[in-house]
């Protein structure tokens, strides 16, 4: 069915923009006490090895996160500490820029919510959910044996497009949503805007953060545009930053990725200001590295 595996793409240019952004968020929306819903519609394996038989062989991480650990901690903007801080937390005591394990936006999540707050998330590839139930098992039974009480936690292998219907509106009314598919088949941007609209006309005010890669291909020059039609019929404030590391056409391999916000924290376009010129500077790899951010109603 699919050919897709995360797992050879771990902790590369993509997942610093994505994790970095997701973490910033999520720590804003943490900082009231009311319960938040997170719904990570495409989560993954939720933790993944570099040392493993796929990172290994693609190398990704060694042009992503790895390019950040190689820096001066006290050099990265804030948001970028934290997020390093974050990975490095996976790894127990290991120091320096090797890295074993990567944390996946589940491990992310899983993580900094809280006892009250709730987390689903949906992988469709049952190899795949099979893994992420087992990592996901494993990190809340560290959690409890820590003494700090998980988030409440399903681990769903189900379409994730679909479970919108049945997860939104969160009771609480606090709710984050992470769009993250692989794109590999044309069809998912036209479902991702599909599933952005429902989302909204159901829950208006909840916080969306869709993925989203940098290809030749004219569905994904079109999703942002789509995005913003979307979030200004809505009234929403959006946001959108793209990290691009080197020239398209020619080069093998992702050369960009970008992340789309609807309602997202007030303060996170200041940030991103200070952290996408870094990417640029550490992740980029030819005159063609660069990045953009806009917003509206910011
Ligand atoms: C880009 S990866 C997710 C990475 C993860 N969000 C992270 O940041 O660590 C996309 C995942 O979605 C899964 N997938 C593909 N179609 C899906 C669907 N309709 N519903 C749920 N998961 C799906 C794939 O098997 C893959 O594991």
């Amino acid at each position: 069915m699919f050919s897709y595996r995360h797992a050879f793409h771990a902790g590369n240019h993509a997942d610093v923009l994505k994790h970095t952004v997701l973490i910033a968020t999520l720590r804003h929306l943490l900082q009231k006490d009311t319960a938040l819903a997170v719904l990570d519609t495409h989560a993954g394996t939720g933790l993944y090895r570099l040392d493993g038989d796929f990172a290994s062989t693609s190398g990704e991480a060694a042009h992503g996160i790895t390019r950040l650990l190689e820096q001066p901690e006290q050099a990265l903007a804030p948001m970028l500490q934290d997020y390093v801080q974050m990975v490095r937390h996976f790894n127990g005591e290991r120091q320096g820029s090797k890295l074993r394990n990567y944390p996946g936006s589940p491990a992310l999540l899983h993580h900094l919510l809280r006892g009250q707050d709730h987390l689903r998330l949906c992988e469709l590839l049952p190899v795949d959910a099979r893994a992420l139930a087992g990592n996901m098992l494993q990190l809340q039974e560290l959690q409890q044996s820590m003494g700090s009480k998980p988030c409440q936690l399903q681990v769903l292998t189900e379409d994730g497009f679909a479970a919108v219907k049945r997860f939104l509106p969160p009771p609480s009314r606090r709710g984050l949503l992470l769009c993250d598919p692989s794109y590999e088949i044309k069809s998912d941007y036209g479902k991702v805007v599909a599933l952005i609209d429902e989302s909204l006309r159901r829950f208006a005010t909840g916080c969306y953060a869709v993925w989203y890669p940098i290809v030749a291909r004219h569905e994904a020059h079109d999703l942002p545009k789509r995005l913003k039609v979307l979030a200004e019929k809505a009234g929403k404030n959006w946001l959108h930053a793209t990290l691009t590391v080197k020239g398209g056409r020619q080069l093998a391999g992702l050369p960009g990725s970008g992340m789309f916000l609807i309602n997202p924290p007030y303060v996170l376009k200041e940030s991103l200001g200070q952290v996408l010129p870094q990417l640029v500077q550490w992740l980029g790899q030819d005159k063609y590295a660069g990045f953009t951010l806009e917003s509206a109603g910011l």
